[in-house]
């Protein structure tokens, strides 16, 4: 089972599902439309193995049970460029804690992101995280055929991916 915290319109997820039959995911996304995009998506595909969550993934996290996910996928997060709003970033220290409650040992974070400083807060973080270890990995290809990583890449920014292994 592996999750997708901002599911966005669901380019990822129903991608990914659609190629790995076997493989569970859950969609976590705050925004209700964003929801009602990714369900239309997957009627069409007629996907068996996604289950979208509207919400905010900091109190899903809460409620799932430990170690029960294999990975976590998030892309593209709103980046909250704007200094006094960095603080609203999903990935800090304790949004780390909650996955590494969740993650299984050896269950894997991909983290990908077109803004510099938030690749480097990620990196930081999940270096000084008792509980990661950071791993040279591809990110798989669904990753880049949301809206946003079409954006990203027609502007020619620089994507930076970030994949990390739960080790305790
Ligand atoms: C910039 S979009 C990227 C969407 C998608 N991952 C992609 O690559 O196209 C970020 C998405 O994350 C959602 N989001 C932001 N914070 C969230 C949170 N704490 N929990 C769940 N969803 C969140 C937003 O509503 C938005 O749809």
């Amino acid at each position: 089972m592996e999750i997708e915290i901002g599911s966005g319109n669901g380019h990822f997820i129903t991608e990914y599902c659609e190629k790995n039959k076997n493989t569970f995911v859950i969609g976590i996304e705050k925004k209700r439309k964003r929801c009602v995009k990714i369900i239309q998506k997957i009627r069409k595909k007629n996907l068996q193995n996604i289950e979208i969550i509207q919400g905010s993934a900091e109190d899903i996290l809460l409620q799932l049970f430990p170690s029960c996910i294999d990975a976590v996928h998030i892309y593209f997060p709103d980046p909250w460029p704007k200094a006094k709003h960095r603080k609203r970033r999903f990935f800090k220290m304790i949004s780390l804690n909650l996955l590494a409650e969740s993650l299984k040992k050896g269950g894997r974070i991909n983290f990908a992101t077109d803004y510099f400083d938030y690749a480097l807060q990620a990196k930081i973080l999940l270096s000084l995280h008792a509980g990661f270890r950071l791993i040279e990995s591809a990110p798989p290809e669904e990753a880049f055929l949301s809206v946003y990583a079409n954006k990203f890449n027609n502007l020619e920014r620089e994507i930076r991916f970030l994949s990390a292994v739960k080790t305790g």
